[in-house]
């Protein structure tokens, strides 16, 4: 029998597509759901059975919810699915509301409300930071002190580091209180020191049957909100054949036993503080952006695109994870304003990591920048990958160092 699902935001982001086109392959039937004329879906458009479009906005739950209910009772899914995070919530209420399996609303609450999360965890006897809901203002204050400094300040559901914030001292308190005006809820954390790195599964029925772990250099905190920064990851090769990330494997695995994960991709990041102890940073039922899934494939040598759509339709991952390579990828911020002018480095960066490069995606000479604020990708990438952890380090240094993008 073939399974109709319901698929939100086909077109975006960037990876969506490819979520499509593995269920379409594994002879899935797929209705695109999206608030953007057909013509803006782009290369989903080809894996679509059919495409319902809203007037409400995605990202605006109540509304969508009530104007997408009476369409897909109609159109009767088998599953209803999101893989990017401002939607997760509104793919999970209508599952509830059609009476269709999957995770509730409720436990997908659970990896977008940060200071719910973090409840249930604590309850289970998780490590997490210190932490308190708070509204802008004089609540945000009262945490602060309750807490104790440093803390950071983020919104509750939050994404992509927007809005967040480390906070030393009052001066700097004052100041975070008048740029997070805006955010109408936020949590304030127990800032935690160490490295940053994430814990990434499928899971079927809450049990990873693929899990990837990767390093961030430097943690995202610092490398969005300084532009000169090139910011850089590592999937490592084989997450179980480096002691030092044991830690953060059982506290992934806890924290999906913990929350009540299901069926489905996850991205988890979490802190290896001085001691090697792991703490807890966040989680998400969904994957994970900007380039780590296409890391994943290329440590892999497989295609979890693929493996995630079986274990969604089926319950059987089937694809074979090879675990061959350490893979770095680099996100290079052209100095300047304006278009990209040069590129410099490139030449010497290509005939010395030629073979190791897994793609090479710089924004060409011509091109408008993007804003380093509003991307994760920013003006272009080169991802390499190296059996060796140690080269695959300095390939990343290299890259970072050696090529220069210049703009005006
Ligand atoms: N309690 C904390 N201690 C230290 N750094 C933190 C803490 N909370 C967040 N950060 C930093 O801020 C970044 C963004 O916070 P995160 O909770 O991951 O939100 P988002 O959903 O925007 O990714 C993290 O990747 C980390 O670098
Ligand atoms: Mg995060």
């Amino acid at each position: 029998m073939v399974v109709r699902v319901a698929f939100l935001a086909p077109h975006y982001p960037a990876e969506m597509p490819r979520f499509v086109r593995a269920l379409a392959e594994q002879g899935a039937e797929v209705i695109g759901v999206s608030d953007v004329p057909v013509a803006q879906l782009g290369d989903a458009a080809r894996y679509l059975s059919r495409y319902v479009k809203t007037d409400s906005s995605l990202s605006d739950e109540a509304r969508a919810h009530a104007e997408l209910l009476p369409v897909l009772r109609a159109l009767a899914p088998d599953q209803i699915e999101a893989q990017w995070e401002p939607i997760v919530l509104l793919a999970a209420g209508l599952r509830d509301a059609l009476g269709l399996g999957g995770m509730s609303r409720d436990t997908v609450l659970g990896f977008r409300d940060k200071q719910l999360m973090k409840e249930r965890l604590a309850a289970a006897g998780v490590r997490v930071p210190k932490s308190a809901r708070a509204t802008p203002g004089d609540e945000l204050r009262d945490a602060v002190e309750r807490i104790g400094l440093p803390v950071v300040v983020k919104p509750i559901a939050g994404a992509g580091t927007t809005d967040t914030f480390l906070v030393r001292d009052r001066a700097e308190l004052e100041r975070v209180v008048a740029s997070v005006a805006h955010v109408p809820a936020l949590i304030v954390e127990e800032f935690i020191a160490g490295e940053e790195l994430t814990y990434d599964t499928v899971c079927v029925d809450g049990t990873p049957v693929f899990d990837s772990v990767a390093q961030y250099f430097p943690k995202p905190l610092e490398s969005r909100t300084q532009e000169w920064i090139s910011p850089g990851q590592i999937v490592f090769r084989d997450p179980h054949a480096q002691p030092e990330l044991a830690p953060g494997i059982a506290l992934g695995r806890q924290v999906l036993a913990a929350l009540g994960m299901q069926t489905g991709f996850t991205h988890m990041e979490w802190f290896r503080t001085a001691r090697g102890e792991a703490v807890f940073g966040e989680i998400a039922s969904r994957a994970p952006g900007a380039k780590l899934v296409d890391q994943m494939n290329w440590a892999n040598d497989f295609d979890v695109f693929r493996g995630w759509a079986q274990a969604f339709l089926d319950g059987s991952f089937r694809e074979v994870a090879h675990r061959r390579f350490h893979v770095a990828c680099v996100f290079k911020r052209a100095l300047g304003r304006g278009r990209i002018t040069q590129i410099v480095g490139l030449h010497q960066l290509r005939a010395a990591l030629g073979p190791h490069i897994a793609e090479e995606a710089l924004l060409p000479i011509g091109t408008p920048r993007r804003d380093w604020r509003n991307t994760l990708l920013s003006d272009g990438w080169i991802a390499v990958r190296h059996p060796d952890l140690a080269t695959c380090r300095r390939m990343m240094q290299t890259i970072v160092d050696d090529l220069k993008l210049y703009a005006e």
